[in-house]
């Protein structure tokens, strides 16, 4: 009897290494939780006062605004851990397993050559090569079966592409503002993204979002660049026409690929709500930074030297280029919605999802 019972446990033990369900996250600044403070060269890293400071112990922690990621509200409210940055130290195999990885870093983009004036940054094909050796690390430590199973049942998150337009081809120094035009560039963007995530399918992934753009033409490093302030109009159509087109593809992958389940959601129209209607939304300012230094507007300025706004949570813009964690959390409100993802998994508890601070 004894020996029987021991049997099946060791059986069980073997057979059934319960493996979480944890994420992992591809993305730029928006998803930062500290890769680009490991990068030595970078130039674009949030390892300053105030970056953080509505956070935990509120000193700086790689995230690109005062608290929250759209990512980690969405995760939070999934039942799923936050997974750490690839670059962390303290990343294991262990930890792996319990809590996934995060490989999204500021300045990245969907092509190889975005952002290259930050010197140092992740492509999203350099995350998915790192991906690729977490995979090995893993298959190493629990077997191959395990680690696709592992693989297959984890939850990809996919949040890239306002800085191939702001930080490339918006940009006359990148050869792809002269090469292509606004509707060839969203092309090659969506042909570059198909092969992307058909690899990530090919390496295992089944649930997979991705994140579309918001009204990157309002955001207030854009608004400096017309004499009235106003949004870019024409900024705000490429994200408009990047998310039209994103929306085709996933739809198209997810109908081809075998097994998956991959959706698109983007928050592009609430916040423009936001911007036309700020009191509807409890926000009293959207279109200049609430940590900014003076009429200095034309880079990332929250610095130790700079000054704060009153309250933090009525404003929509941290910095000159991310929003801050209220509206970090509209967001992601809006993507659950259009996401649908809370009916799919299985560790996802009932969508307890606080009232909004600033209504
Ligand atoms: C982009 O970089 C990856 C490696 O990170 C490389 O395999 C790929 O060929 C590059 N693509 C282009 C178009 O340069
Ligand atoms: C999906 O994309 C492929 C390749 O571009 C295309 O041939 C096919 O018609 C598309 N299918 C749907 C349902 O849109
Ligand atoms: C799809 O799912 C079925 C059922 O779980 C499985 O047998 C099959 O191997 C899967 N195919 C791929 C390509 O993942
Ligand atoms: C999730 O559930 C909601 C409400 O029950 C439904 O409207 C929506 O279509 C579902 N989404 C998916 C992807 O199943």
């Amino acid at each position: 009897m004894k020996f029987n019972l021991a049997f099946l446990v060791t059986l069980v033990f073997l057979e059934g290494y319960d493996c979480k369900i944890v994420q992992f996250i591809f993305g730029d600044s928006l998803s930062d939780v500290g890769n680009n403070d490991f990068l030595a060269k970078s130039l674009a890293k949030a390892s300053l006062p105030w970056y953080g400071i509505d956070m935990d112990n509120g000193l700086p922690n790689g995230r690109f605004s005062n608290g929250r990621t759209v990512a980690d509200i969405i995760g939070d409210k999934m039942g799923l851990p936050r997974p750490p940055a690839f670059m962390d130290q303290s990343l294991s195999e262990d930890v792996i397993l319990n809590s996934g990885v995060n490989y999204a870093s500021g300045g990245g983009g969907i092509l190889n050559d975005t952002g290259s004036y930050f010197i140092q940054r992740l492509s999203f094909y350099k995350q998915i090569e790192l991906f690729q050796g977490t995979q090995d690390l893993i298959r190493e430590r629990v077997g191959t079966t395990q680690a696709n199973q592992f693989f297959q049942e984890a939850v990809y998150v996919v949040a890239l592409g306002s800085n191939d337009f702001i930080n490339n081809y918006l940009m006359p120094v990148y050869s792809d503002s002269w090469t292509y035009n606004d509707k060839t560039f969203v092309q090659y963007l969506m042909d570059t993204l198909r092969d992307q995530l058909t690899l990530l399918h090919g390496l295992g992934a089944r649930k997979l979002m991705v994140f579309g753009l918001g009204p990157m033409g309002c955001i207030p490093l854009q608004r400096v660049l017309s004499t009235s302030g106003g949004c870019q109009d024409r900024t705000n159509n490429l994200a408009l026409s990047f998310n039209q087109e994103a929306t085709k593809l996933v739809t198209n992958l997810s109908t081809n690929l075998p097994n998956a389940s991959f959706n698109f959601g983007d928050a592009y129209d609430v916040v423009n709500n936001v911007v036309s209607n700020p009191s509807k939304y409890g926000f009293t300012n959207v279109n200049s930074p609430c940590c900014s230094f003076g009429k200095i507007k034309l880079a990332l300025t929250c610095i130790p030297a700079s000054t704060l706004c009153k309250d933090r949570s009525q404003y929509m813009f941290w910095d000159e280029y991310h929003p801050s964690d209220a509206a970090n959390a509209l967001i992601a409100n809006e993507l659950i919605k259009k996401l649908g993802f809370l009916n799919r998994t299985d560790a996802a508890p009932p969508p307890a999802i606080p009232p909004s601070s600033s209504r």
